[in-house]
């Protein structure tokens, strides 16, 4: 048996143990880490047409996920998280255009059925939301959602799914004493906590959370990202955290991916982005964060641009000052710094060049 291999099975003994599912029919395959890529995207773009234009919010988008990883997507408003992020779910409005491939333990998740789909998102994909009483039924008890969720997936007894259920919210903080609650009379921060445990009593190998922390005051939302990385490392969770905030990202990201204007600008470990920034848009994110020692905002002058109608060259050119002509031509290559870290920029483009050049 090679490294890899090895490294594999190691990773499936784990996961074995962790009590994780179908772990024997996935389909594992070695990152150049040795870690089992969850879900890719290659080339993905989602085009969003409307009556009157087509809004490019996802444009050429790489990236990889890996098991027990937590990936922050970070940017702007309307750069296009979201979309990214329902768009590797499959869940964009019908109509949309979606090209590229999207692949998900194996399976090709754009050619996937919506009874395939459905099955996948409820066990092995969990979806956390801003918002968890737009999710939560008000006239359902929580031992209720449990018991519903459960059913619609397996044969299972009222009572069996109870008992998983209280399971789930002991795992997430809440007492199970409070199965028979209903859901306003939970806090904001214990209903994101019952949605993660309804999320989690699937045993799912990734979790995408979508601004799931924002509407919490500071303290209950650390409380939360703890808890979330805690899980991620109990049971190999690869999670896909999507959010604006970067004090979040820096407190739980293995992985950062910054998005602009559509597009994915920079990537690579959270190390590499927050210390030794390339793309001149990721710098004007962290100089604008406010932190104790602020004694002086600042920020990034201009707009994002409109994605009905984007600029040719590079999204950021107009707020750039480092622009040249060739930024207003042409989207920047791909510049690779490292195995992990990657950036879409002409002038790191240039400088590696010339780095060769000098060789
Ligand atoms: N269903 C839709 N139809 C048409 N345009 C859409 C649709 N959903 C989103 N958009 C547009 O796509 C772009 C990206 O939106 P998206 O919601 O992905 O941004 P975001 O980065 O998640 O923003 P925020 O941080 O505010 O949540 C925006 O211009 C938005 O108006
Ligand atoms: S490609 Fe040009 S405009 Fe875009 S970030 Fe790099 S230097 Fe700035
Ligand atoms: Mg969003």
């Amino acid at each position: 048996m090679n490294v890899e291999a090895v490294k594999i099975e190691a990773v499936k003994a784990e996961a074995v143990k962790a009590g994780a599912r179908n772990v024997e029919a996935a389909t594992v395959e070695p990152s150049e880490f040795g870690k089992e890529t969850v879900l890719s995207a290659r080339n993905l773009s989602t085009y969003y047409r409307t009556k009157r234009r087509v809004v490019k919010a996802c444009e050429a988008v790489n990236l990889d996920l890996y098991r027990g990883e937590v990936y922050s997507l970070v940017g702007e408003s309307a750069c296009g998280k979201s979309t990214l992020g329902a768009t590797l779910m499959n869940l964009v409005p019908d109509g949309t255009e979606v090209t590229g491939e999207i692949v998900f333990r194996g399976r090709n998740v754009l050619t996937l059925s919506k009874e395939e789909l459905r099955r996948l998102r409820g066990t092995e994909i969990a979806l956390i939301f801003q918002d968890p009483m737009t999710r939560l039924d008000p006239l359902m008890t929580i031992e209720k959602h449990f018991v519903e969720a459960l059913q619609s997936h397996e044969p299972i007894s009222r009572r069996e799914a109870a008992l998983r259920g209280a399971r789930a919210l002991d795992a997430v903080g809440v007492p199970p004493s409070r199965l028979r609650d209903y859901p306003h009379q939970f806090s904001g921060g214990m209903r994101q906590r019952i949605m993660i445990a309804l999320a989690l009593v699937f045993e799912p190998v990734l979790l995408v959370s979508d601004e799931a922390t924002t509407s919490l005051d500071v303290v209950v939302q650390a409380q939360i990202l703890h808890l979330m990385r805690s899980l991620k490392d109990r049971y190999g969770l690869a999670i896909l955290n999507i959010t604006h905030d970067l004090g979040v990202v820096a407190e739980i990201s293995d992985k950062v991916g910054v998005m602009y204007g559509g597009h994915v600008v920079e990537q690579g470990t959270a190390l590499e982005v927050f210390h030794r920034p390339a793309h001149p848009y990721t710098g004007g994110l962290l100089n604008s964060v406010v932190h104790m020692g602020t004694t002086q905002l600042s920020w990034i002058d201009g707009m994002p641009p409109d994605l009905g109608s984007p600029p040719p060259g590079c999204p950021y050119a107009d707020r750039c000052d480092l622009e040249s002509a060739e930024c207003h031509r042409s989207f920047p290559p791909e510049s690779r710094l490292s195995a992990t870290h990657r950036v879409h920029c002409h002038r790191v483009a240039a400088g590696l060049a010339q780095g060769r050049d000098a060789q």
